[in-house]
């Protein structure tokens, strides 16, 4: 992998040499483009994230750094963006994760208080980060599932990709319309998500389906508790996340009914997985958080105790 990136990167570079006598003196890329990185930066960026990423220390014969070291992860990916030679900046400061900034202009008041206000604020915030990561997760296993229910998984996590970013939106909005900004940030995202991170690489079909079991049940039951919490205070945003949550618990219904005992068919999901079961943490005959042994185990399977940075 690390071979064909740089290999990619040759290959603009000399793409743009060829096309560029400048570059070829220089060794400098003109920046015909405002802001668009050039092939020499994308390469600079690519060694920058070889020389600090896990790779490296695999390639030089050094034992890789553990995974789910996540201070060394969050190092290496400042490492490669601080090698962006265009930096975006802002007057404004980052602020925490989440910001949820509340409006200072004239907007319908609950008439709860503020304690409650936040509580709402919260539930929706906490359902929009959720939502935005199981849009990510779907997404990529959208385009990386394997197997014999590759075509048929590769559509489905398509059409949950769609609803999860509706749902995504409203949520969003309902945020604005409380009076509060919404933050959709990819920070956010990772540092307050109770859904770990999807493995990387090509994804079983089996896989797919049991990560998706337990992501859905996790955050399905995140929303429940979520529209218990607003129900008073604000029933408008209840019901947004009891739509929310039915949509959830239908593409849970999508993921595990392939996995699904029957009388008939006790072993419902072993021809996907190599012969063996497919264990769910919580189903009858298997440990809690267990996968059957032999089995790739989705490392960080929800449901787990989830690594939080
Ligand atoms: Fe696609």
């Amino acid at each position: 992998m690390t071979h064909s990136l740089r290999a990619f990167a040759a290959l603009l570079l000399a793409g743009s040499a060829a096309l560029s006598p400048a570059l070829a003196a220089t060794g400098t890329v003109p920046t015909g483009t405002a802001g668009a990185p050039g092939a020499a930066a994308i390469l600079a960026r690519i060694r920058v994230a070889e020389a600090t990423g896990p790779a490296a220390g695999a390639s030089s014969g050094q034992p890789a750094a553990p995974a789910g070291d996540s201070q060394a992860a969050a190092a290496r990916s400042d490492a490669v963006r601080r090698a962006s030679p265009a930096p975006v900046a802002s007057r404004q400061p980052t602020g925490a994760f989440p910001t949820n900034e509340i409006s200072r202009q004239p907007w319908i008041d609950l008439g709860a208080g503020e304690d409650a206000l936040r509580k709402d604020i919260g539930a929706l915030q906490q359902t929009l980060t959720e939502l935005q990561q199981l849009q990510l997760q779907t997404k990529q296993a959208h385009w990386n599932v394997s197997g014999t229910l590759y075509y048929p998984l590769h559509l489905l996590l398509q059409e949950h990709y769609e609803g999860l970013s509706k749902y995504a939106d409203t949520i969003a909005e309902r945020l604005l319309a409380v009076g509060a900004s919404a933050d959709g940030r990819a920070n956010t995202i990772v540092r307050t998500s109770g859904v770990p991170e999807i493995p990387g690489g090509f994804l079983d079909d089996a896989q797919v389906l049991a990560w998706f079991t337990q992501a859905y049940k996790r955050v399905g039951e995140e929303v429940n508790r979520g529209i218990k919490v607003t129900e008073d205070i604000d029933p408008t945003t209840s019901n947004l996340l009891q739509e929310v949550e039915h949509g959830i618990a239908k593409y849970q219904w999508q993921m595990r009914a392939h996995l699904q005992r029957t009388g008939t068919d006790p072993n419902a999901g072993r021809d996907l997985n190599d012969g063996k079961p497919v264990e769910l943490p919580g189903q009858p005959g298997a440990e809690p958080g267990q996968m059957a042994p032999g089995q790739t185990a989705p490392q960080g399977t929800p449901g787990q105790a989830a690594p939080r940075p």
